[in-house]
């Protein structure tokens, strides 16, 4: 038996490992568990998940909760050393750039258990962001890294990784949006909402650096107010953007815009349909600049820079950073029907997670011979 352990903590870690862990289900030779830390733990942001892509009970939560980067991390580890100690697995999955992928490898690492990482060599080059520390960290330290676009292999060997250790599979996010595209026709957010199919944007804020500052935050609520005089806009709100807006006292402002709707984070296929009958999408994310590219959804990201260059490149992305003017006129431009769909990228086909068991069980296999 191969016994893969895998972990999950925050929202956007759910999507990715849903695909891996199905795949992994048609393999008898793997024994495989899923751990999540608990760093998201809203049923919103966390159990709606489970619900919408079928995982299955985590084996293991271990409840860390919220805390400062310090805490967080080092809660997660010492929580999960002893439990790994137990389990013993043959080779841990992380997956993206969250804290919780951080954590749980650097407990992997030292105790001698191979790593895989998912999403690997994406890079920002924007050291102001906790997930580049987190991606130049976790990569540094994986044995077998999976990339999902082709630039990724270049950062990573200019960071002096081994070729050997690089494999293109594709995108698992993207995995999980093909699969359930069709089903989340069945959502009725739209009617819900009363909003009607490509006649609204969505909105969708969290980074700590649109957020955090109150002039910043501001003003983007501004360029908000400006944009909805021309479209409605639908903004689920994330828990750490909605206290800084109550902080700061803008979110009555969004409440009383009049075509502003604000909600509570949507669950997955809530959210799928309402992207995919979007106008566009203005965001700072960065797991939804690869799902509005692959839904060919104009998205316009509020950012200065962007590790996922594909999206911008052939993609429906632009990076507009988060000046209020420039939101403005950017929205005004997809408004105007000034659209840019792009092109889809290689390899996101639906078959990454496949691709990934393949090449891992491949390498365990040797490893025992
Ligand atoms: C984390 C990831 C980020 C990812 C985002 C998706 C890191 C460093 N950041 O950011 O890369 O894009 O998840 O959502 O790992 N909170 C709740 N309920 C929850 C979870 C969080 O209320 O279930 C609130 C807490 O006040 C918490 C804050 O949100 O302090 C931030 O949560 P945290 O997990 O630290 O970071 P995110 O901003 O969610």
């Amino acid at each position: 038996m191969i016994k893969i352990v895998n972990i999950v903590g925050a929202r956007p870690n759910f999507m990715k490992i849903a695909p891996l862990l199905e795949e992994m289900k048609n393999h008898s030779e793997i024994e495989a568990f899923l751990i999540h830390t608990g760093q998201h733990y809203d049923d919103k942001m966390s159990q709606t998940f489970f619900d919408d892509l079928g995982l299955p009970k985590p084996n293991i939560y271990l409840g860390v909760g919220s805390g400062n980067h310090g805490v967080q991390t080092g809660k997660i580890m010492m929580e999960l050393e002893p439990i790994l100690q137990e389990i013993k697995p043959d080779l841990m999955v992380v997956v993206g750039d969250v804290n919780s992928t951080l954590a749980a490898a650097l407990v992997a690492a030292k105790l001698g258990i191979k790593i895989a990482h998912v999403e690997a060599g994406l890079r920002s080059y924007d050291w102001e962001m906790p997930e580049e520390i987190n991606r130049v960290v976790v990569d540094r330290i994986s044995d077998y890294l999976f990339i999902t676009e082709k630039e990724a292999q270049d950062n990573l060997i200019k960071e002096g990784v081994d070729k050997e250790k690089i494999f293109f599979s594709g995108n698992v996010m993207i995995d999980t949006l093909l699969k359930h595209k069709e089903r989340a026709e069945d959502s009725h957010i739209l009617e819900e909402l009363s909003l009607s199919s490509g006649r609204y944007g969505v909105v969708t804020l969290h980074r700590p650096s649109n957020v955090e500052d109150e002039n910043v935050l501001g003003k983007i609520v501004d360029a908000l107010l400006k944009v909805q005089d021309h479209i409605q806009l639908v903004f689920p709100v994330h828990p750490r953007t909605n206290k800084q807006l109550e902080q700061f006292g803008l979110k009555e402002k969004l409440l009383q815009s009049g075509n502003i709707k604000i909600t509570e984070p949507l669950g997955y296929l809530e959210f799928l349909k309402l992207t995919k009958h979007a106008g566009f999408v203005l965001t700072d994310s960065g797991g939804i600049q690869e799902e509005t590219t692959a839904l060919q959804v104009p998205c316009i990201t509020m950012r200065e820079n962007t590790e996922r260059p594909v999206t911008s490149r052939i993609g429906s992305n632009k990076i507009i950073g988060n000046s209020p003017e420039r939101i403005y006129e950017e929205c005004l431009e997809v408004i105007s029907g000034k659209v840019r769909k792009g092109m889809i990228p290689e390899q996101w086909d639906g078959k990454a997670a496949q691709r990934i068991v393949k090449v891992l069980l491949g390498k365990m296999q040797e490893k025992t011979v």
